[in-house]
């Protein structure tokens, strides 16, 4: 009988995902009802969110239960269908989880999307630029942070998925973009490739006095993804009336942070800190989809994909998050 391998949380991680948190599990296939169909999963999306859905936590989706298959999105091509809405060869997004085949029966809570099919746009695009951080990078920015030609904008984690987006459609409403990450091949990307103004790598020494230094009008918008230190420092060269536009504090995701020494700057500078999770802005995804598949085409937005290959190395793909192994989409190829 055909299994399906699957990784079931099976202990709260502590810090990093450990051998104990994860364990790969065989379960038969079982034969299709009327009603439903079987994808197998071609490609899983590595997302810190996935850290958080491991922790029993308050979140904004209720955390994996221990036993559960682990949560993950991931793209899927149907391989065996009696449901109505999906024929073999479809392609779907959705909530596939950390395993080889779903099984769908058109009720999912969060129900899955056929992805098209596009000329120069590839299915590890609909995970990265046109899917989750695509979509953040846009909504994030352009409602959140409502940028204006001339502006300065501050991203941190700027060569990952979704931060690498953000600047690219910060150059595109004319802002000067400044990214920071986390080594000198990810600032040769972003400054070289993708046409951010300034990067800065925080590790290097010094890499404060250099954000200083490239941001002599102050900073209008920062977008933040990593939090901490980070954050802190870009908080302290905000403008009045600048935002900060939420969007995830990675830096925090496996251990506790040092609180913010800038907050103060909040009250100061009169800033508008706004946190966004991305599933709010669902109905809209349509319309900035159009805009994201057209800057990718047109070479107006470039991207970049890490690639893992193979179910088995999934949990170690989710450390490469926190240690910055990724440079744009970290996904998981699977055979
Ligand atoms: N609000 C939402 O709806 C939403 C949706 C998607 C993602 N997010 C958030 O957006 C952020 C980026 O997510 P992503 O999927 O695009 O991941 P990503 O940026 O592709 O990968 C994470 C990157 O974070 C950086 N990082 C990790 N630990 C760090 C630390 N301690 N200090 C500084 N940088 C650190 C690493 O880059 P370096 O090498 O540069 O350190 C790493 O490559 C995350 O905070 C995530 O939670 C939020």
């Amino acid at each position: 009988m055909p299994t399906n391998r699957q990784w079931i949380l099976s202990a709260r991680p502590q810090e990093l995902v450990t051998p104990d948190v994860l364990q790969l599990a065989d379960s038969p296939l079982p034969a299709l009802a009327d009603g439903q169909a079987l994808a197998r999963v071609k490609y899983l999306s590595i997302d810190p969110t996935m850290r958080a859905w491991m922790a029993d936590i308050p979140q904004y989706m209720p955390p994996v239960q221990l036993g559960e298959v682990m949560r993950a999105l991931g793209l899927a091509e149907v391989v065996e269908s009696r449901h109505p809405s999906y024929k073999k060869g479809d392609k779907l997004l959705g909530l596939t989880g950390l395993q080889e085949y779903v099984l769908l029966t058109g009720n999912e809570p969060y129900p899955f999307q056929k992805i098209p099919s596009i000329p120069f746009l590839s299915d590890v695009n609909f995970l990265g630029t046109l899917g989750m951080n695509g979509m953040t990078a846009y909504f994030g920015l352009l409602e959140v942070g409502k940028p204006k030609s001339g502006e300065t904008l501050v991203v941190s984690a700027a060569a990952g998925a979704t931060g690498s987006i953000v600047g690219q459609i910060g150059k595109i409403h004319g802002c000067r973009v400044i990214g920071i990450v986390g080594s000198d091949e990810k600032c040769k990307w972003i400054k070289d490739e993708l046409g951010f103004d300034v990067a800065i790598n925080y590790k290097n020494a010094g890499w404060k006095q250099q954000l200083a230094a490239a941001t002599p009008q102050g900073v209008d918008i920062n977008f933040e993804n990593v939090g901490g230190e980070i954050m802190d420092a870009v908080l302290d060269r905000m403008n009045l009336h600048g935002r900060v536009v939420l969007c995830g504090l990675i830096s925090g995701y496996t251990h506790q942070d040092a609180a913010l020494s800038s907050f103060v700057r909040v009250l100061i500078k009169r800033l508008r800190v706004e946190g966004f999770i991305i599933f709010d802005h669902a109905a809209r995804f349509m319309d900035a989809g159009k805009d994201l598949a057209m800057w990718k085409m047109t070479g107006r937005i470039k991207d970049r994909q890490t690639i893992v290959k193979g179910l088995d190395n999934a949990p170690q793909a989710i450390n490469m998050l926190f240690s910055g192994a990724n440079i744009g989409k970290l996904v998981v190829e699977l055979q």
